[in-house]
């Protein structure tokens, strides 16, 4: 059961007893376009942005923002526009990044598995790397490159088999997981590339997981690649670049991650002397507290020993509780003095799964009212879904006193579309 009075985050705040979006009022904006909704504040967008690219501006760096957290053209748009490459992981990133209009020369390619479209769009844009994860990758994407008589120049993703004390499922480098080579193979396979005609081996890489909170992994993880790099230059494989992933993590309950000044200045002080520049995947940390999730009260109901407020948001809007258990603050936007009373935040959606919240002292909500969820900027929109039919939430951006829909609702037409009603006779 949680106690404490959530507090809003940056850029989130009271006003007159309603919450804000910067200058816009949330309960303006619920009217105007409906719920259950995103909100991000552009201004907070900024504010993470340079307070993560500024932290290693004295370092040779470039910031791939990773778009899976929140990819929307409008978020890639301004985070290319202040410097940002962008980090993707599949054809459908690559595109958005494209019409975002972020210069293929700022993104790096990452995931396990890319499929020949995926490389052969990539390989014709000249994007800045392919962060390659298997042997059996570095084979096609040669035999691609080959084929247009390009150069594909590469990043290896090794597995460090480091613990970064996160939720097992976005534990990425585990000498168990599915990503990277292991680090000792790394050797022997750069060593079978490094003179490949079609392949250019510019770097090592590493993922080692999301929503760290300690500084130690990622120190760790930082040495191992050091020592892979000098390993690999002792074989005469010129190493000129580190790709150190994402993972930063935020704050959603009590947790105190680094912020990312200390998080910069422990990777530098780790690689100072290397002479590599280096490549930076951060996502939740730029996204994260930047979003909100709107939703309204259907209902109230008190059921046998628990009570719950129904509202018109589910988890197939915002999954992270249901998927991870994850918890995100909750407010109501208009402060109220009305009794608490203990509840469980949920939605529609046929699964006792689907809850946003549990055990939370709320004041006791009526039906129209509004709740924010906090912190759900990344992870968030992404992972939404149609199940049930749903169609999925609009996302609207704030800068001060201005607010703009930079997607629409869906739209019932939206969900059926492409779709045959015919089946076989
Ligand atoms: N680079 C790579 C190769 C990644 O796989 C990821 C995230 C990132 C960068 C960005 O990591 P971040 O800075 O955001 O931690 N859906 C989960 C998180 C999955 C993270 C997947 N990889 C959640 O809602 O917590």
């Amino acid at each position: 059961m949680r106690r404490r009075t959530a507090r809003p985050v940056p850029f989130f705040e009271f006003r007159g007893g309603a919450l804000h979006c910067e200058g816009v009022s949330l309960v303006a904006l619920a009217n105007d376009a409906g719920t259950p909704l995103y909100v991000y504040s552009q201004s907070a967008l900024e504010d993470r942005f340079r307070a993560f690219d500024g932290a290693f501006s004295d370092f040779p760096h470039l910031t791939c923002y990773a778009a899976k957290a929140c990819s929307s053209l409008a978020i890639l748009a301004l985070l290319h526009r202040m410097g940002a490459g962008i980090d993707v992981v599949s054809g459908g990133e690559l595109r958005r990044a494209l019409m975002a209009g972020v210069d293929p020369r700022k993104i790096v390619f990452s995931g396990v598995g890319k499929s020949v479209d995926e490389m052969d769009l990539a390989l014709r844009h000249g994007i800045l790397q392919f962060n390659a994860e298997s042997e059996a990758e570095l084979r096609l994407l040669g035999e691609r490159a080959k084929m247009s008589g390009m150069v594909a120049p590469v990043g290896l993703r090794v597995n460090p088999a480091v613990d970064p004390q996160t939720h097992p499922y976005i534990a990425t480098g585990l000498e168990q997981s599915k990503f990277g080579v292991p680090i000792s193979a790394a050797v022997p396979l750069l060593r079978r590339y490094s003179r490949h005609r079609h392949i250019r081996i510019q770097g090592i890489g590493c993922h080692i997981g999301s929503q760290i909170t300690e500084i130690g992994p990622f120190v760790v993880a930082a040495r191992k690649l050091k020592e892979a790099t000098a390993a690999l230059r002792a074989t005469g494989i010129e190493i000129r670049q580190l790709d150190l992933g994402g993972g930063l993590g935020i704050r959603y309950d009590d947790e105190t991650p680094p912020s990312p000044t200390a998080y910069a200045a422990a990777i530098k002080s780790e690689l100072r002397d290397l002479g590599c520049s280096l490549i930076l995947e951060p996502g939740r940390t730029l996204v994260g507290d930047a979003g909100i999730f709107l939703t309204r009260v259907l209902f109230a109901k008190a059921g046998q020993g628990r009570n719950f407020l129904i509202v018109d948001g589910a988890m197939n809007d915002l999954v992270r509780p249901s998927l991870y258990g994850a918890y995100h603050r909750v407010l109501p936007v208009v402060r109220s003095r009305r009794a608490a009373w203990l509840v469980d935040v949920v939605g529609p959606v046929c699964e006792s799964s689907d809850f946003l919240a549990r055990d939370r002292i709320l004041p006791r909500m009526r039906a129209g009212e509004l709740l924010a969820i906090l912190s759900a900027g990344a992870y968030g929109f992404v992972l939404s879904s149609n199940y049930n039919s749903r169609p999925r939430a609009a996302e609207i951006l704030v800068k001060g006193h201005r607010f703009r829909v930079i997607r629409k609702r869906e739209t019932l037409p939206d969900l059926v579309r492409g779709e045959s009603a015919r089946p076989f006779r």
